[in-house]
């Protein structure tokens, strides 16, 4: 597919989307989060096609979006109450919910897997386009494998040139951060990945403890260490070096005042410096947008000054490991 990407103004172009997902299609969707790659969950040749165009192996599940929770149980079997309970405080929003999936689901969209991961996301377009459609859609961020995710139309359409007809344009991402996903199939409630929903939201709502293992240590394909990579080489400056010598072929990611200090007497200045807020929900909303925005800027490396740490951080922590390859 070599034409130029259609890229749909969200009220003209909505019908448009339905029409080509309709027809087994996958088109680009804003969600709340990221943008996703979205096509029917139930048709294995739809499927298979969000696969191709992200260059991402068959193994590594995807995320079915549904309209509402009591969709659960087409999707999934021996639903939990805990189930319908957090969705029922969380959805829509960025909270994934692992399940057992039912028996007729394909393991094609589940990568091989018995388990289904499931989500209503919280983006108005991407709502309508579930209930005009009927379909549960699968979505995994609309990027190629291991690349950053997208949070607006136009990174979509440079980064998945070629690969897919459509994106439909929502404007940038409320959160811009992928879901938490919240593993229900064992015992204790586990977080697979750190998201907007924090552990301590999900403790407080659920009154009971809710495991977070290191990203390290959970072997779920797809939760791989190194990913959501810009192409420039990242690294992340845990102390106080951020611009001690400069370098012009770096540029630089910070939030502090003491990093700003840094880099106005190393003479860092104009598109090789961006900062960001020092609250963690902006910091988090802008993080994918800089680092495209840098990633863009023909630097050899990214520096990035450590976020703080603590649980409001945990998800921007865990994807800048992730893009330092660590
Ligand atoms: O915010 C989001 O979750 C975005 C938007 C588009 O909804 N989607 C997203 O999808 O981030 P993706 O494919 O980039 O990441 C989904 C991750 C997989 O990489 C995998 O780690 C996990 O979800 N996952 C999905 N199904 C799973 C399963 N059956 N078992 C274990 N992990 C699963
Ligand atoms: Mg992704």
């Amino acid at each position: 597919m070599s034409h130029q990407m259609e890229i749909l103004e969200a009220a003209s172009g909505l019908q448009r989307a339905v029409a080509l997902l309709r027809a087994g299609d996958c088109v680009a969707l804003p969600t709340e989060t990221v943008y996703g790659l979205a096509a029917d969950a139930a048709n294995d040749k739809a499927v298979s096609q969000i696969f191709k165009a992200k260059g991402r192996p068959a193994d590594h599940p995807l995320i079915v979006h549904i309209a509402r929770a009591a969709e659960l149980s087409r999707w999934a079997t021996d639903v939990p109450d805990l189930a319908y309970r957090l969705a029922d405080q969380y959805w829509p929003g960025p909270l994934t919910l692992l399940l057992h999936k039912a028996p007729d689901v394909s393991s094609v969209v589940t990568g091989g897997r018995d388990t289904i991961a499931l989500r209503t996301p919280e983006h108005p377009l991407f709502l309508r386009i579930l209930e005009e459609t009927g379909l549960g859609l699968a979505a995994p961020s609309a990027n190629r494998y291991k690349k950053l995710s997208p949070t607006t139309a136009m990174q979509v359409a440079t980064g998945m040139q070629g690969e897919i007809k459509a994106v439909l344009d929502g404007g940038p991402c409320e959160f811009g951060l992928e879901s938490t996903i919240l593993d229900l199939t064992s015992t204790t409630p586990t977080i697979l990945r750190a998201g907007p929903i924090t552990r301590a939201s999900l403790e407080d709502f659920l009154e009971q403890s809710v495991e977070e293992p290191g990203s390290h240590t959970v072997a779920v394909p797809g939760n791989v260490a190194a990913h959501y990579q810009p192409g420039t080489s990242l690294r992340v400056v845990r102390d106080d070096t951020l611009a001690g010598a400069d370098d012009p072929s770096v540029c630089y990611l910070f939030w502090s005042g003491s990093a700003a200090e840094q880099l106005d007497a190393a003479g860092v200045e104009g598109a090789r410096m961006l900062k960001l807020p020092g609250e963690a929900g902006e910091y988090a909303k802008r993080l994918y947008s800089s680092l495209h925005q840098l990633d863009a800027g023909g630097f050899e490396e990214i520096r990035v000054e450590a976020p703080p740490t603590g649980e409001a951080w945990a998800a921007v922590n865990d994807r800048l490991r992730r893009a330092e390859g660590r």
